[in-house]
């Protein structure tokens, strides 16, 4: 195909920060995009645009002067265009809208008899959320042009909602794949945003040719949102849209980590000797490993409460079984996210202070962001544990699997998106019900061998069946078969 690729996405694939001489150095971000869509990127010399987030790439913005910087790294490249925003103009878009408010109705993380409750500070964050979006539609319009035309154009997540219909006001031809890495709330909770907001983040996203999503629940949940605005018409069998006389497709992309990556990321020396140090610690206890961010809708204390609730339902566990949490820092700027920390803490430290004994804690918590540490806790864990409240995929649930050594189970939410194609080979969970949890973790512990090792394998080979090339390679397929169905001018 000799169509290029631009990409745009809130967080780009590698970050800038001052090394110890002074020169800013890359680093590569560990999210699972970056590993989706390089091999595409660099298959169609393909360009990203991205927000400079820190000091470093605000610095490489500046000295590119709005251009491109060309990154190599191993066998990785990448052509990259930061855009260098207000800082005041990025709060906004950023922790006001992007994750104060999409990201809590996508995922139903309101307490809706106290919060929230939208006030005057709404709209200008909400100003801020369009500014950018304006900027990121008309960097793109040029990089399309400096591509000369024959481009598609693939818009991540809910921060870039307004870009797929900003983009087509510039470039009415464009072909425009916006893909949600988020759950999606049903009509009724997303209402509970401020209709304007409400109305023009689903008219921005119905700007593209096609909207991708990772399971057919958020897929569902979009249309039904969409059948509300008038002048909308939704087609619920065959998942498309009409609006102002064009096709949008809605269609389904589960994304998938990079085993071969993976399994060389964690071969290294480093990731060697930190399994060794666990496996010691662990010593001959059995080891039930989580692995996340610090965020709202991994149901962190839940799953402390539920470990608790089986240690006290089987005290023979005790001294026999481990916890370990490897939670990474998240959205600190979010007061949620602060008190969310120092509730997981908290309660990790009151069950350890009752049931631990001499010599043996229940949980052990490490917070900070410590890939490499995961990816030895992913070699070692009897049981991965993996309850979100609700989550777009999960990719904890894939890498885990890929790397294990001991036939550990898997035991996972039914709302992550990952359920859908794991969930055969998991121990599936209500993230709301600690009595099954608990169940679960006991259910994984005492399962026979034979079992253990079906499922584990069962879960690599779904894992391994599902490349990260197929995810972007199946939305370019989608573009083209938009680009024939499109009326001829
Ligand atoms: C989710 C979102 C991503 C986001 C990531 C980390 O997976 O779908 O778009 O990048 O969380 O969040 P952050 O705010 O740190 O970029």
């Amino acid at each position: 195909m000799s169509r290029s690729i631009i990409v745009a996405s809130n967080r780009g694939p590698i970050t800038f920060e001052r090394g110890p001489d002074g020169a800013p150095a890359a680093r590569r971000g560990s999210g699972g995009l970056v590993t989706a869509l390089s091999g595409a990127l660099q298959e169609a010399e393909g360009v990203w645009v991205a927000a400079a987030m820190t000091e470093g790439d605000r610095e490489m913005a500046i000295a590119s002067r709005g251009g491109r910087i060309q990154h190599d790294e191993g066998d990785i490249a990448f052509r990259l265009r930061y855009l260098d925003i207000p800082p005041e103009v990025y709060d906004g878009y950023y922790n006001g809208i992007s994750n104060g408010l999409l990201w809590f109705a996508y995922h139903y993380l309101w307490d809706t008899v106290r919060s929230p409750t939208f006030g005057a500070d709404v709209a200008p964050v909400w100003e801020s959320y369009v500014d950018v979006n304006r900027r990121f539609a008309q960097a793109l319009a040029e990089e399309g042009d400096r591509e000369g035309g024959d481009t598609a154009f693939l818009i991540q997540d809910y921060h870039l909602a307004l870009v797929p219909r900003l983009l087509r006001e510039l470039v009415p031809d464009a072909l425009i794949c916006h893909f949600s890495h988020t759950s999606m709330a049903g009509p009724t909770y997303q209402r509970m945003m401020p209709a304007q907001v409400h109305d023009q983040i689903l008219r921005g996203m119905l700007g593209a040719d096609v909207l991708g999503f990772h399971s057919p629940m958020w897929a569902e949940n979009f249309l039904l949102a969409a059948r509300q605005l008038p002048g909308v018409r939704v087609d619920l069998a065959r998942s498309r849209i009409l609006v102002d006389g064009r096709l949008v497709a809605v269609r389904i992309h589960p994304i998938s980590v990079d085993a071969r990556a993976m399994r060389e990321a964690a071969a290294t020396q480093r990731v060697r000797t930190l399994r060794r140090g666990l496996n010691r610690w662990r010593n001959n206890n059995r080891l039930i490993v989580r692995v996340d961010r610090l965020e709202l809708t991994k149901n962190i204390v839940r799953g402390f409460q539920a470990y608790e609730l089986f240690l006290r339902r089987n005290p023979d566990w005790i001294e026999r079984v481990r916890f370990l949490a490897l939670l990474s820092p998240s959205r600190v700027e979010l007061p949620e996210y602060r008190e969310y920390t120092e509730a997981c803490v908290a309660e990790a430290a009151r069950i350890n202070d009752e049931l631990g004994r001499p010599g043996w804690s229940p949980i052990e918590l490490r917070a900070k962001d410590d890939y490499e540490g995961a990816l030895a806790a992913y070699g070692l864990y009897d049981v991965l544990f993996v309850n979100p409240v609700i989550d777009g995929m999960n990719l904890v649930a894939m890498e885990g699997p890929l790397l294990n050594r001991r036939r550990g189970v898997l035991v996972l939410s039914r709302n992550a998106g990952a359920f859908g194609r794991l969930g055969r080979y998991a121990l599936g969970v209500n993230p709301f019900d600690l009595d099954e949890m608990s169940a679960a973790i006991g259910e994984a512990l005492e399962m026979p061998v034979d079992e253990r090792t079906r499922r584990a394998r069962g879960l690599s080979r779904l894992v391994l069946a599902n490349p990260p090339a197929r995810w972007v390679g199946g939305q370019l397929e989608d573009l083209e078969r938009a680009l024939r169905r499109r009326p001829v001018s």
